[in-house]
């Protein structure tokens, strides 16, 4: 199977032996305690999962800014966005120094029970120009209307950085208990279906044909024996569609559209940054360290707005595909053809505009709401059916 990003082996930080998490949680009970910011607490169940292998825990500022800077950490390592514990200063827990243990906090589960436990390494605030810069080299823009930005923004201003002990994966696998897999499941998964070539799709959002489509050219093109369909599970700006709404439409699909025993649907705990380019470079890494050979790349990946070029979260990866095992499917526009009758990639077809169904995020939103039926051209009945009962229950309750 390929090789995990930067490491022999996969290196998840959860704590499997029981007698020692609970020995942990003994501990941590009497440690110095601070509450994460969600994006901390996120990046801890991906770090317990091995999806963030080779890392350790969380970076000091010398890492951050070197990976901000030019995508690699201060060792050479590839990696293209911070994974810091950032806090406001006030909130260091008073005596905490390098050396000291303490406990990381959840903020996203009743009660802020413990998520991990940290051995800090360095306490530092970053200056107001340096977190400028580290913003503006990761998101291409300071303006705060930008979810991941405004994110980075609120968490604070001091590093605490150091090795982690994961103790538990937050609400994820309570709340997703039939999609939520670490990077240890998914490789075991795809060792005993048999797979060698797995392409991965990542979504954060439902899938309507021009997704689907995209899969299977995908899959044809790099002969994959089947495909990876991996949806974030964490946070998400205002208006994207939840996790479980998602996840039920895109079941459906799969289970109505897809050979059997083609596709896999499993979810992360991670938490949206609209990173676009960089944020396509993290997801090459931790479908690397799931097992498979081959992440689609398409149109605006983890995009938002009109931040980022329609194909840059591609061509970020012209300089760096030496420092990766896994291999990036480029795709192009796809989009249902009238000429050619069905999905097509843009690149592919010879027809234009004019041929083709475009209906924008705020349209087919609309339309929903509205109880209209999408065109099947555009989505499958089946899926706009769970779109359209969530849109309406939203309408209703707004
Ligand atoms: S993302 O933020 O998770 O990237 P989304 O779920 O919308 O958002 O997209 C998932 C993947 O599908 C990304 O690789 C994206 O580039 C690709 N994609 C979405 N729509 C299209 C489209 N019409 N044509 C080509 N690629 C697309």
């Amino acid at each position: 199977m390929i090789k995990p990003h930067g490491a022999e082996e996969l290196k998840p930080l959860y704590v499997e032996d029981d007698v020692v998490r609970a020995q942990l949680l003994e501990e941590a009970a009497g440690l110095p305690a601070v509450v994460v910011s969600s994006a901390a607490a996120s990046s801890a169940v991906m770090l317990g999962s091995g999806y963030f292998t080779p890392l350790t825990g969380f970076m000091d500022a010398a890492d951050a800014k070197s990976v901000a800077a030019n995508m690699h950490t201060t060792d050479g390592l590839l990696w293209p966005t911070p994974v810091v514990n950032v806090v406001p200063g006030d909130q260091v827990p008073a005596g905490v120094a390098p050396g000291s243990r303490i406990a990381l906090l959840d903020p996203n589960v009743d009660g802020n029970p413990v998520i991990a436990v940290q051995e800090v390494t360095a306490i530092e605030s970053l200056s107001d120009a340096e977190r400028a810069a580290i913003i503006d080299q990761v998101f291409g823009t300071d303006d705060d209307a930008h979810p991941g930005v405004a994110a980075f923004k609120a968490a604070g201003d001091t590093l605490i950085a150091g090795p982690i002990e994961v103790l538990n994966f937050s609400y994820f696998p309570g709340d997703f208990p039939a999609t939520f897999r670490t990077a240890v499941e998914l490789r075991a998964e795809i060792a005993e279906r048999g797979w060698d070539r797995v392409v991965a799709f990542q979504t954060r959002n439902p899938m309507h044909r021009a997704h689907e489509e995209l899969c299977r050219m995908a899959q044809q093109a790099v002969e994959a024996d089947g495909i990876l369909i991996h949806m974030l599970l964490g946070k998400l700006k205002a208006g994207d569609i939840p996790a479980d709404v998602r996840d039920a439409s895109i079941r459906k699909m799969v289970e109505l559209y897809f050979p059997e025993n083609t596709v896999m649907i499993a979810g992360y705990g991670f938490d949206m940054l609209y990173a676009g380019p960089r944020e396509a470079v993290l997801h090459a890494i931790f479908r690397q360290n799931s097992g498979c050979t081959h992440l689609i790349v398409g149109r605006d990946h983890a995009g938002v707005g009109d931040y980022y070029g329609a194909f840059d979260a591609q061509t970020i990866f012209d300089g760096i595909s030496d420092a990766l095992e896994i291999e990036i499917f480029r795709g192009d526009h796809t989009v249902w053809c009238n000429e050619c009758n069905e999905v097509v990639m843009m690149r592919d077809c010879p027809h234009g505009g004019d041929a083709y169904l475009f209906l924008s995020g705020t349209q087919v939103r609309e339309m929903l709401a509205a109880g209209e039926a999408l065109p099947p051209e555009f989505a499958r009945p089946e899926v706009a059916d769970i779109l359209a009962e969530y849109y309406q229950q939203e309408t209703v309750g707004a």
